[in-house]
């Protein structure tokens, strides 16, 4: 039991697991409520239904197709693990998604919020959309930007 335990500490660990409000203040940095119509409250409720904020969320979909990182990004359309068929359009390798630096995780999102807007994912519209998100970015000392746009 102890030796499970550490095992499973040492997995925890590798993975990085963001702090809400340090997933809020990245997001913001990275401009992602400005160039996407929803707010950073949405996209902090997003990951956290999608993800529970873990870069190295890895998810198996019935038609065999699979969801990567802290965004839960699919790889029939927009990244490619070198097998799976892909459309490729964020034009990156699955694996770049799990990494601890979401920086391009971020940029394929904001690639896929301009396509499809952010009812693309399923855990915003389950859990996210026509309710009051603010307190997703509470006290983590950034701004609503925009209310969104739903
Ligand atoms: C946001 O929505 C407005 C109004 O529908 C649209 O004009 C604008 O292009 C959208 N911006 C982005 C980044 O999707
Ligand atoms: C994250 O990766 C981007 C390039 O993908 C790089 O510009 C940036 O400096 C990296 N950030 C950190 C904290 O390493």
């Amino acid at each position: 039991m102890r030796t499970l335990v550490l095992l499973l500490l040492l997995v925890l660990t590798s993975a990085r697991i963001f702090e809400r409000c340090e997933l809020a203040r990245t997001l913001k940095a990275a401009g992602m409520d400005v160039s996407t119509n929803a707010s950073l409250a949405d996209w902090v409720c997003l990951t956290k239904h999608e993800s529970n904020y873990n870069t190295q969320a890895l998810n198996h979909n019935r038609d065999g197709s699979t969801d990567y990182g802290i965004f839960q990004i699919n790889n029939r359309y927009w990244c490619s693990d070198g097998k799976f068929p892909s459309h490729n359009i964020c034009k990156i390798s699955c694996a770049d998604l799990l990494t601890d630096n979401i920086s391009k995780a971020i940029w394929c999102a904001k690639i896929i919020a301009k396509q499809q807007g952010i009812k693309a994912w399923y855990g915003w519209c389950a859990h996210c959309k026509d309710r009051d998100v603010s307190s997703y970015i509470e006290g983590c000392g950034v701004q609503m930007k925009n209310d969104g746009f739903k």
